[in-house]
């Protein structure tokens, strides 16, 4: 290659969505099924939350409104997770590139609680960090603007700017959903930033048109579920609670009633618990996830990337020992996790820390260390050892 080709492929822009590198597929290939398994990866359960976001997520990198969602979900069940699979989707998968601006930011950060105002500008900043990284060294103005047009947003405890906190009006969550709600109906920001023009760097403002960005709210709404089911139950409200059979292991057959949040949602009740009617018209769907039953508890430990369990075979690895752990005991911890339902997948942490500190204290000493044929070293976590932590 000459040394003028071989510069001019350095000063080559880098790839837009309108005009994918060579050997990319276009976006509109990479349809949701393949985004929801890439999703999987780092999220389990929670399919059905995944499937909306797989959508969401192909209509926008497809230049379509993407429709934006709300995630309720009780702590612990995944909603910071899907977050951040969300950015590491667009950062693994080469064709989307163009959309890496990417940014999980909390509602509280959006507004300035001393003057009661909306903040933009602290977003657009995040954004704008990220965008640089798209849009490659000395970037001119346009190719800025279509990377921070290009973003997705990620606002993260969003019930916590409810307009009604513990019974009181709470006029900051007002601000902050209003505020927001004007992003999400597509505004016109002027925003400064400094971009290259004809080879030189300035200070220029950018008309930002906020329509095309993806908006991603996520929170536990704490006392949603026993605010719906008071209303539900209440005499007179005209509902009932649903009815299920359940067929027993000796054949019987017996009707039991169950409330389901999923079942018995109304926006109204969003309402009621804080959320301006305005705001909530904006999301395409609100979608509830689902508590972790045992099982997929079970599979988080085994398998997710943040498991404490993986994090500590990680550790082993390193100074060459395997650490497995039986069946057994991967059931009893997740059971034992299932029974704090307030924390989620939080509450495998202190089980799995409680047994694997021992171990790692001062694993060359430990009884269960074993040598192993071919070199190096196994420990095995064994239905015991999580018996006797699990006992205490
Ligand atoms: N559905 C899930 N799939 C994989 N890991 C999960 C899931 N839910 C929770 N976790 C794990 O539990 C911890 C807390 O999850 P997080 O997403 O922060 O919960 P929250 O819903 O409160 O935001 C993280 O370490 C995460 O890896
Ligand atoms: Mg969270």
């Amino acid at each position: 290659m000459s040394p003028a080709a071989d510069s001019n492929a350095a000063l080559a822009e880098p790839p837009t969505a309108d005009a994918p590198a060579a050997g990319l597929r276009p976006c509109e290939q990479i349809r949701p099924p393949e985004i929801l398994q890439e999703l999987e990866r780092g999220v389990l359960g929670q399919d059905r939350a995944l499937r909306y976001v797989a959508v969401a997520i192909f209509k926008h990198t497809t230049g379509k409104v993407p429709g934006n969602l709300l995630m309720i979900g009780n702590s612990g069940t995944g909603k910071t997770t899907i977050m951040n699979n969300i950015q590491r989707l667009y950062n693994e998968v080469p064709e989307y590139q163009p959309f890496r601006a990417v940014t999980i930011i909390n509602a509280n950060l959006l507004v300035d609680a001393d003057r009661l105002e909306f903040r933009p500008d602290r977003l657009l900043k995040a954004v704008e960090q990220r965008a640089r990284s798209v849009a490659g060294p000395e970037p001119s103005p346009e190719r800025l603007k279509q990377a921070i047009e290009r973003a997705t947003i990620c606002v993260d405890e969003i019930d916590k700017m409810s307009s009604v906190l513990a019974g009181k009006p709470n006029a900051l969550g007002v601000v902050l959903q209003q505020g927001l709600l004007t992003l999400m109906e597509g505004e016109q920001l002027a925003y400064p930033v400094h971009a290259w023009v004809d080879g030189e760097e300035k200070l220029v403002t950018l008309e930002i048109d906020t329509k095309h960005m993806m908006f991603i709210c996520g929170g536990a709404f704490e006392g949603l579920y026993d605010q719906v089911y008071a209303r539900v139950t209440k005499p007179g409200s005209g509902e009932k609670l649903k009815t299920k059979t359940i067929r027993t292991a000796e054949g019987q057959v017996r009707i039991e009633t169950y409330f389901s949040l999923a079942e018995s949602l109304k926006m109204r009740d969003l309402f009621t618990f804080g959320m301006v009617p305005q705001f909530m018209a904006r999301f395409e769907k609100v979608v509830l996830l689902d508590d972790l039953s045992i099982d997929v508890l079970r599979q988080i430990l085994l398998k997710s990337f943040d498991s404490p369990l993986v994090r500590a075979q990680e550790f082993f690895r390193v100074i060459d020992i395997e650490l497995t752990i039986d069946d057994l005991a991967a059931s009893l911890i997740a059971e034992q996790a299932a029974k704090d339902s307030r924390t989620g997948a939080r509450a495998l942490r202190p089980i799995v820390s409680e047994i694997i500190n021992p171990l790692e204290f001062d694993p060359w000493n430990h009884p269960a260390l074993e040598r192993l044929d071919g070199g190096g070293y196994r420990m095995t976590i064994t239905a015991d050892m999580a018996r006797a932590v699990i006992k205490k």
